[in-house]
């Protein structure tokens, strides 16, 4: 298994000083950093254009990956790429053509991913195995941070790592995100995930940004070690 990487969505940070709130999750010791992309039509929230994660790029220096929670990804993949991300994550029913799209997205110079829905299965992509860096299985339906992690996508989570393993892919990784946290990143990660999208559960922390991050990352490597 790959190695466990910590990226924080920026969905609980604080929207008036974004530029300070990305440097601070580096300090934290993040390994990159997710913005949570909404369009209001693929789900029921709206978020981040282009220019306000491309305001925020200069105040860090760790991966920038969009999340495209949004419908015709296409049509802006290339604008979060200028805006400084270099991962582009998209969902797979959100797109008609997801084989051209995830081409797209490696052309302009950034990774491709797709995310899975909980309710989407994941022989989804198993035709697109070839094509991304990373598999995203949602572990809440998309949309709002601090929802109840859907413990039942363990199980996709396993079948996604096996399918890339069986396809010889191991170098890409699965991530997860929503709802992931100290009572349940141990979980995910014996099921096969080794990306950990966490929002709430880090800023909620009592203790701070640094120490949420740490105490995630040990229970997901000690989990790794014992999965
Ligand atoms: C989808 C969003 C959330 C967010 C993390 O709704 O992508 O999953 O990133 O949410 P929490 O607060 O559950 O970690």
């Amino acid at each position: 298994m790959a190695g466990i990487e910590i990226a924080p969505s920026v969905l609980p940070a604080d929207f008036a000083r974004l530029g300070d709130e990305v440097a601070a999750l580096e300090a934290a010791g993040v390994d990159r950093i997710q913005w949570d992309v909404m369009d209001g039509q693929f789900v029921p929230n709206l978020t981040f254009g282009p220019d306000v994660i491309a305001a925020a790029r200069p105040f860090a220096s760790v991966p920038f990956e969009a999340h495209l929670m949004v419908l015709h990804p296409e049509r802006m993949a290339e604008a979060y790429v200028r805006a400084g991300c270099q991962r582009l994550i998209v969902h797979v029913e959100a797109c008609t053509h997801l084989h051209r799209t995830l081409t797209q997205i490696t052309s302009l110079g950034a990774t491709a991913a797709v995310a899975l829905n909980p309710a989407t299965p994941a022989a989804a992509v198993a035709q697109v195995l070839d094509l991304v860096d990373l598999v995203l299985v949602m572990t809440v339906n998309p949309g709002f941070g601090g929802q109840k992690y859907i413990s039942t996508m363990e199980a996709k989570v396993r079948e996604v790592r096996a399918m890339l393993d069986a396809a010889g892919l191991a170098k890409v990784d699965v991530e997860v995100d929503g709802g992931v946290g100290p009572a349940t990143v141990a979980g995910a990660v014996r099921a096969g995930a080794n990306v950990l999208v966490a929002g709430s559960a880090l800023y909620r922390d009592p203790k701070g940004l640094t120490h949420a991050v740490a105490d995630l990352r040990k229970r997901a490597e000690s989990a790794a070690t014992t999965h």
